[in-house]
């Protein structure tokens, strides 16, 4: 498409000169900036009001280009070659000769990898010649955004460009598995963990809220829609927005639904819309029901648990 072909161009150009750019993954938005600059990745940390020593995930076309920046196990090449690319970021050693930017990694020995798979995503990373550093499109602590508008809401006119790739497909971000002792899994997202546990064929052990600040649990409040947030509701009061996943057989107007049909994945994907949907519908408390603990009710969970801690 030619129209896709020149935007790319324009977020390239925005790109070389070091500014930010949003652009679209299967997961959510990213807010992405040249790796390998200092300059630039300092600017994702203010526009997003990040913490510094939050580390950025980096992306990459595929694996040729990450070999200059990180030590390569085992377990990374086969799971890359099943997972990626797609929704699950690696934990990786970093090299010592590794060009990326400290500020984007808070200095540690570790990097934190993905292979996105929206095929805008990956036209554009072909054409650079550094990866990119980019955590979601959203201001600290905030709802992820999963299309141009929740972007355009969130950074208004602080951003200069946005690269359109439409609906983020899945709509939660990333599963992370920290690879450099024994597979670990550091934030449910995006990739089922039973199906990595299938393919490697062992249990992964779980450390979704790690003391030693390593891990995304660093911080509590995370994903907030801003007000405050009830789980597993069987009853909703008057007031309460109430989030749904299986159609009832009346109507309310309080009533937002995830899937109509009990459909985990369609849910996952209208999360983050429903929720922000619901905060311009003008509520100020939230009830959700109760989501199955299974596939990605694990990831949906996470994040609502998460924001019902605000
Ligand atoms: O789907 C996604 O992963 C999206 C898209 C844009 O790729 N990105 C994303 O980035 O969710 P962000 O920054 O919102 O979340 C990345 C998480 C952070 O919570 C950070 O703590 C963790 O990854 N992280 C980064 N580097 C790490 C490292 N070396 N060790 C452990 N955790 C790390
Ligand atoms: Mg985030």
């Amino acid at each position: 498409m030619k129209s896709s072909h020149s935007n790319i161009k324009k977020a390239k150009k925005y790109l070389d000169n070091n500014h930010c750019v949003a652009v679209p993954t299967e997961t959510v938005y990213g807010l992405a900036a040249n790796a390998y600059s200092n300059v630039a990745v300092k600017k994702i940390f203010k526009l997003k009001k990040r913490p510094l020593n939050n580390p950025l995930i980096i992306h990459y076309y595929n694996i040729n280009n990450l070999e200059k920046d990180c030590i390569i196990s085992k377990n990374f090449i086969k799971l890359y070659n099943k997972f990626s690319p797609g929704p699950i970021t690696y934990i990786l050693k970093l090299k010592k000769n590794s060009k990326i930017s400290k500020f984007a990694t808070n200095n540690k020995k570790s990097v934190a990898v993905r292979f996105p798979k929206h095929s805008l995503f990956r036209n554009l990373l072909k054409k650079l010649d550094y990866p990119l550093a980019a955590p979601s499109a959203n201001i600290s602590s905030k709802l992820s955004s999963v299309k141009v508008s929740d972007v355009k809401e969130e950074f208004g006119s602080k951003l200069r460009y946005v690269l359109d790739g439409g609906k983020s497909k899945i709509g939660i971000e990333s599963t992370i598995i920290n690879l450099i002792d024994n597979p670990t899994l550091l934030r449910y997202g995006g990739l089922e963990i039973n199906k990595i546990e299938k393919f490697l064929n062992k249990k992964i052990s779980i450390n979704i809220n790690s003391k030693k600040k390593i891990s995304p649990g660093l911080f509590p409040i995370h994903y907030s829609p801003g007000v405050p947030l009830r789980i597993n509701v069987k009853k909703p009061t008057n007031d309460e927005a109430y989030v749904l996943i299986k159609k009832k057989n009346f109507f309310s107007k309080n009533f937002y639904y995830l899937t109509r049909r009990k459909n985990l994945k369609e849910a996952a994907k209208n999360l983050y819309s429903v929720l922000r949907k619901i905060k311009r519908d003008g509520y100020k408390k939230i009830a959700i029901e109760k989501i199955p603990n299974i596939g990605l009710g694990k990831t949906i969970n996470d994040r609502i648990i998460r924001a019902s801690k605000f």
